[in-house]
């Protein structure tokens, strides 16, 4: 189509830029274009804006032309750029987007800083620009060929699209400012339109509380008001993070802007993952390789859909919003409903963690040893299965349930008596422990060495030897800590049996050696009796018996 033909077909707009083109000055321009003149792509000599000709008085002319245009409609007066940019990709984008297309690739004819500014192709020679100024300078008018770290465009939003992602409302339903091209595509002028700055950034309507933002995505609500606006986490163009355009490089830093303690109402969680051991490996966003290698604020949480506070287990937490997760079962939950559900996404069947304590019976996957068919287990899935457990606080019953988090917390927590943020973000003590539980041989017993399993376990319960009438001699006497015989998870179904594994018992192999025999092996005789086959401390039992 020649430029001719073009105005033919919309005579309307045609006169409007042939007269503007033809006559225009800033003095000259009509109230609809008086817009463009007060804007920064008033690039002539009179122009606003700090970028504009050293002399040019035309208006129009670095976008329009009125003859000897481009056959490129509304007559465009620049050469458009070649096809050779990155494009916007992530993990869970649905839209394919391509090469820039249509008006998009007029906005970067200068935005993208490949060609001058003042190069059109009504004249043979740039307008020459003021202070020696070719294509767009560094700054904010910069976008760039890289395009993986702006907002996608040139990509068809349908009916399709909508049916892949549930986040996106229809485009049948915008609001009549934002527009698609005729091929259903969005473009920058969906966001933009480049004749009128009213609002600021060329903005086609107001984006104040992401109106805008929220016309085309639907991401669920919170109720925290800090996270309701859409740039608290996340800006347009040039996004740092690229993947999901987030403010910061990574999504930790992306929340720790604010969860740093600078901000009294953010609860301070950058100071909780520089602790012994944190839950965070700080990766770029949409890392490669399984998501058990890698754990960041949104794997626990999701910022579009949490509210306040901590829930009661076995429900998910409130805080932790709409998150993925792995079911008992072994399946994929797209929201999970219990905390463990969300654990199970990285310390189940993918588990990459390797046991802190060498056991006779090893097991990596979480789900297998709180499943609610595993042989004994703290029940975190479903309530316990041993009706007798003497030594439970008040407030514990062989009905209750648990959280990971109960015992996998901040060792400053509120939730366990300090004054700091809950969760499983640091801790000071290994396998990021609410509380110490030693491991150690020989560790001389205190209410401190065990504070763990003594937060639900009555101390002097296990001491007066309320259920194993041997507690007292061998944690206090002969100084053997919990885990060389208790495993503090549980014990799989298909890897124990009731008789050998009741009681969490799962002996720590670099403590509890077999005895002269070979064997090493708990039996279970009934309600507080039990023996053993085993050699401990060089002594041996073949078998030692215990009954109450
Ligand atoms: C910085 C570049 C730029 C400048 C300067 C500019 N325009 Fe435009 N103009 C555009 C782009 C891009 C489009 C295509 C927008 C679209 O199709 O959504 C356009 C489209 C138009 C149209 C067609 C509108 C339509 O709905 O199809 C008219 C009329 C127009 N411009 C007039 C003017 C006049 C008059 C001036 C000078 C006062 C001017 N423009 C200055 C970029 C510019
Ligand atoms: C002829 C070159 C040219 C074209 C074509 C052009 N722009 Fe610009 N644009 C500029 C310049 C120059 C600035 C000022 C940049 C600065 O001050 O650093 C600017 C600024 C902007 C700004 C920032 C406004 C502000 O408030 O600071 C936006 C947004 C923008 N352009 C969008 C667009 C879009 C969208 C298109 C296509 C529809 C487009 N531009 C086409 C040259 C152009
Ligand atoms: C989905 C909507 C959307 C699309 C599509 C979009 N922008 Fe923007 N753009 C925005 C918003 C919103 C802002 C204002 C950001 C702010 O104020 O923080 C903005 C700002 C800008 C700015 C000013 C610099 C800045 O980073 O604030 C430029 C220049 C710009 N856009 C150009 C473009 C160009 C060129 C395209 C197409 C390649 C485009 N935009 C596509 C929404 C969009
Ligand atoms: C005109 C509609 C529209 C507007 C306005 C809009 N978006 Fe989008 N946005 C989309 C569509 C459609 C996609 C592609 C979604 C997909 O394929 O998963 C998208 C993609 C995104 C993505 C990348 C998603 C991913 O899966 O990687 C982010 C982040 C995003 N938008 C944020 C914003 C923000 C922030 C605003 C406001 C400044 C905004 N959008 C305004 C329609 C829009
Ligand atoms: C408190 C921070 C925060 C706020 C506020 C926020 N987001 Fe996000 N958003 C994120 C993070 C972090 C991700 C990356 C998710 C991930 O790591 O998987 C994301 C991902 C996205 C995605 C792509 C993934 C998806 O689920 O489709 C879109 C689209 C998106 N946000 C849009 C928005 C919009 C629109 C708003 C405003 C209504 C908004 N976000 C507000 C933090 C935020
Ligand atoms: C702009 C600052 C800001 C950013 C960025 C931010 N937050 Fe927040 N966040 C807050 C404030 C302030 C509160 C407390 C508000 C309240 O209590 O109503 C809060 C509350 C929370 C809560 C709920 C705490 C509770 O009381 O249970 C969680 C969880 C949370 N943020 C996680 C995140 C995550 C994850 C990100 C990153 C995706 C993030 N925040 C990014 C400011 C921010
Ligand atoms: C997205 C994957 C992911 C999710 C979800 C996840 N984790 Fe982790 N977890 C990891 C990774 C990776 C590490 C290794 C430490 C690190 O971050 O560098 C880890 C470390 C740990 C550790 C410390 C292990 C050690 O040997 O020091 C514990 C305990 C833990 N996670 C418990 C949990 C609990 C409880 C949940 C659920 C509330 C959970 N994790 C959810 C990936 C995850
Ligand atoms: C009753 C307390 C308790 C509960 C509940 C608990 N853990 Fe642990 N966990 C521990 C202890 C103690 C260790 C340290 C290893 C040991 O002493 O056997 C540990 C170790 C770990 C480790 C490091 C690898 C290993 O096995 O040593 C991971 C990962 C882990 N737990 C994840 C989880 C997940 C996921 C949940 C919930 C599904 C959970 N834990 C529930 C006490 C608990
Ligand atoms: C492994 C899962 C996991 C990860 C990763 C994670 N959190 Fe949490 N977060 C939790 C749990 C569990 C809680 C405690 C729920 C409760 O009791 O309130 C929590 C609570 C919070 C709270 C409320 C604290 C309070 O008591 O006021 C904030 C804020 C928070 N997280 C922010 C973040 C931020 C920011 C990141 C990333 C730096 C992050 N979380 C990463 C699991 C996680
Ligand atoms: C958050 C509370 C809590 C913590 C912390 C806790 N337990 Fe328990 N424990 C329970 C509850 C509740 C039961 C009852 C389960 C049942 O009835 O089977 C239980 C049961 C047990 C049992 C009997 C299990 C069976 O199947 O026979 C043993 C052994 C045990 N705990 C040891 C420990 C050890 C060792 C620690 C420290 C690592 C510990 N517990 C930490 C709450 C806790
Ligand atoms: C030498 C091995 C051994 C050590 C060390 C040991 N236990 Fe036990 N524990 C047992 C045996 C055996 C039983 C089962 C008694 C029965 O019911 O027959 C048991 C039962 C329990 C029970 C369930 C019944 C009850 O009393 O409520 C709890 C809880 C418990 N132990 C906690 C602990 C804690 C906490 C420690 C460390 C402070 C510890 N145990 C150290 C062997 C041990």
């Amino acid at each position: 189509m020649t430029g001719q033909r073009g105005c033919g077909v919309r005579s309307g707009w045609l006169r409007a830029v042939a007269g503007g083109v033809a006559g225009m000055t800033a003095a000259a321009a009509s109230a609809q274009q008086q817009s463009v003149v007060d804007s920064p792509h008033n690039l002539s000599a009179a122009g606003p804006g700090t970028i504009r000709a050293a002399g040019e008085d035309q208006v129009c002319i670095f976008c329009h032309a009125p003859h000897n245009a481009t056959p490129v409609r509304p007559l465009w007066n620049r050469v458009m750029p070649v096809e050779a940019y990155s494009i916007y990709t992530s993990r869970a984008l649905d839209a394919l987007p391509g090469q820039p297309t249509g008006t998009s690739k007029m906005c970067l004819s200068c935005h993208d800083g490949t060609i001058a500014i003042g190069s059109v192709v009504s004249r043979d020679a740039p307008i020459l620009m003021r202070g020696g100024v070719t294509t767009m300078p560094d700054g904010h008018g910069l976008i760039g060929t890289d395009l993986r770290d702006d907002h996608p465009i040139s990509f068809r939003y349908d009916g399709s699209l909508v049916a892949r992602d549930v986040k996106l409302r229809s485009p049948t339903s915008l609001p009549q400012e934002l527009k698609l091209d005729p091929n259903s595509e969005l473009q920058c002028t969906t966001c933009h339109d480049a004749h009128n700055n009213a609002r600021g950034s060329f903005l086609v309507m107001r984006n104040a509380a992401s109106e805008m933002c929220l016309s085309c995505h639907n991401m669920g609500t919170t109720t925290i008001t800090a996270h309701t606006d859409c740039s608290a986490c996340h800006q347009p163009h040039s996004a740092p993070s690229g993947p999901y355009l987030l403010k910061r490089a990574t999504v930790t830093q992306t929340c720790n802007h604010c969860h740093d303690g600078t901000l009294p109402t953010a609860a301070d969680i950058a100071s909780e993952l520089r602790k012994f051991v944190s839950h965070d490996t700080g990766s770029a966003v949409d890392p490669a390789g399984a998501p058990a290698e890698h754990s960041t604020c949104t794997d626990c949480h999701d910022a579009h859909t949490m509210s306040r506070g901590a829930g009661v287990s076995p429900a998910v937490h409130p805080n932790f919003g709409r998150v993925a997760g792995v079911g008992l079962s072994g399946s994929a939950v797209t929201a999970a409903t219990s905390e463990f559900e969300v654990c199970f996404k990285c310390h189940a069947d993918s588990s990459t963690i390797q046991p802190d304590v060498p056991r006779k019976i090893v097991q990596n996957n979480t789900r297998l040893e709180f499943s609610t068919s595993a042989v004994s287990f703290h029940p975190v899935a479903g309530p316990g299965r041993n009706p007798e457990v003497p030594s439970l606080k008040p407030g514990w019953t062989t009905a209750s349930t648990m959280y990971c988090s109960s015992c996998h917390q901040s060792d400053t927590a509120r939730a366990t008596g300090g004054g700091g943020p809950n969760g499983t973000h640091g801790s000071s003590i290994r396998t990021l422990l609410a509380a110490r539980y030693e491991t150690f041989d020989r560790t001389s017993e205190s209410a401190a060495a065990y504070a763990l399993c003594y937060a639900c376990h009555d101390r002097a319960s296990i001491l007066d030897d309320a259920s194993f009438p041997s507690h007292q001699k061998h944690i206090v006497d002969e100084r053997t800590p919990c885990s060389a015989c208790h495993d503090a998870h549980g014990i799989a179904s298909f890897q124990g049996n009731p008789v050998n594994n009741s009681n969490l018992i799962n002996f720590a192999t670099n403590i509890v050696f077999p005895n002269s025999a070979g064997r090493l092996e708990f039996r279970d005789t009934g309600r507080f009796r039990g023996e053993c086959f085993l050699s401990c401390h060089g002594r041996e039992h073949s078998p030692e018996r215990y009954e109450k």
